[in-house]
């Protein structure tokens, strides 16, 4: 089945009454048919609302059987699905070796919490592939990846750290978020856990926080199970229910809003006042031969520079814009800018960049519109 087609059908065998979607169950308690069971209640049969009910289970349902997944753990946020992963593969002692750039405040939780557990980080390269064997001592448990890097967009050599962190033991972790286990099959290269913000594009209308980790491998996956249970991680009913309907739309809108974006990322390579495009489903990107090999699409978030003097007139150019919201996050159906270079920490060597470093989420709008609203403000700069 395609897609498109199993889109529509995930997660729905716990409607009842031929309800089309599963329903909202809400419940702390959930009441034991006799004495007898209050101890021993038969598989299947949920005894407490932590464990989550109808609505959690045909997410979690859904996530495995999109991302080819053994268990999907459900997280209250996208930062909360990184932290559960790695602590799902480390303990005392352990090294973490991360992509340099890794989503800011999961780097905040390695260097800060997780140093304090006697698990100590050291960040390699955006762009890390064979080479990361070198980095590999007997202390290191996990390799932490994101790819593409949310804003710089660098991509892992994702089958070399799989292949080479699978024969030493060494357990690896991506986020996701940015093909939203759609158009890249993390579990499929090798790669054992997949973190993922469905706040982005699985929420897809800037409205949930939820996050979820789908385990490919069985030890990653029985581990992911017992350390979601021992820190009592639990995601809303509510907050599932909106994630299981965005996914019915997931393609299209990825469809559409990687279609504009591509667009809009040609028409900035054309003006002067943009210097590099970060987009790796373009040719000139450096780790385009990566997103060919393993991505079937792109999602409509990228960066560029703009070649501006000093940070306010980058913000001049960001308040002329009307259609482009000023605001974090990304994947929902309007479209965000942002400039970068407050949240770029970098301690693995980075080839900078010039000018200001801008990114854009683009939304499901009409590109020739938001290609308009970009010209003006390009206009006002430039008239100051
Ligand atoms: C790549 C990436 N991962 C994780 C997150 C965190 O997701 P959440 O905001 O749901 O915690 C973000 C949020 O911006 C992100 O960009």
């Amino acid at each position: 089945m395609k897609n498109a087609t199993r889109l529509t059908r995930l997660g729905r065998a716990h409607g009842e009454r031929g309800l089309v979607n599963a329903p909202v169950e809400r419940a702390s308690t959930i009441l034991a048919p006799s004495a007898a069971e209050l101890y021993s209640a038969p598989p299947g049969r949920p005894h407490y609302g932590r464990v989550g009910l109808a609505t959690q289970t045909g997410l979690r349902e859904a996530l495995c059987d999109l991302q080819g997944g053994r268990h999907c753990a459900l997280t209250s946020s996208g930062l909360q699905a990184n932290v559960l992963a790695v602590l799902s593969a480390v303990e005392a002692g352990g090294t973490v070796l991360a992509a340099d750039c890794i989503y800011g405040p999961v780097r905040g939780f390695l260097l800060q919490t997780l140093k304090r557990f006697g698990v100590e980080v050291k960040f390699i390269s955006s762009r890390t592939g064979a080479d990361v064997e070198a980095h590999i001592d007997d202390t290191v448990q996990a390799i932490l990846l994101e790819s593409p890097g949310s804003l710089t967009m660098e991509i892992q050599d994702l089958e070399a750290v799989a292949s080479i962190a699978r024969k030493q033991g060494v357990t690896t972790i991506i986020d996701d978020t940015w093909s939203a286990g759609l158009t890249m099959k993390p579990l499929e290269i090798g790669i054992d856990l997949a973190a993922q913000a469905l706040t982005k594009y699985v929420g897809g209308h800037s409205d949930v926080m939820l996050g979820a980790v789908v385990a490919g491998s069985e030890r990653a996956a029985r581990r992911l199970a017992d350390t979601e249970r021992m820190l009592g991680i639990f995601a809303s009913p509510d907050d599932a229910f909106l994630a299981l309907r965005g996914l019915r739309t997931l393609e299209m809108r990825m469809q559409k809003s990687g279609a504009s974006g591509l667009q809009i990322a040609h028409w900035l390579d054309s003006r002067d006042e943009v210097g590099k495009i970060y987009h790796p489903a373009l040719p000139s990107h450096r780790d385009h031969d990566r997103y060919q090999r393993w991505f079937s699409g792109p999602a409509g978030l990228f960066s560029f520079e703009l070649r501006v003097e000093d940070l306010a007139t980058a913000e001049r150019f960001m308040d002329a814009l009307e259609l482009f919201g000023i605001g974090y996050s990304w994947g929902g159906y309007e479209s965000l800018i942002i400039h970068c270079d407050p949240q770029l920490r970098r301690s693995a060597g980075d080839e900078g960049h010039t000018g200001i470093l801008m990114r854009l989420a683009i939304g499901l709008e009409a590109p020739e519109d938001l290609i308009a609203d970009l010209d003006r403000a390009f206009e006002v700069i430039a008239a100051n």
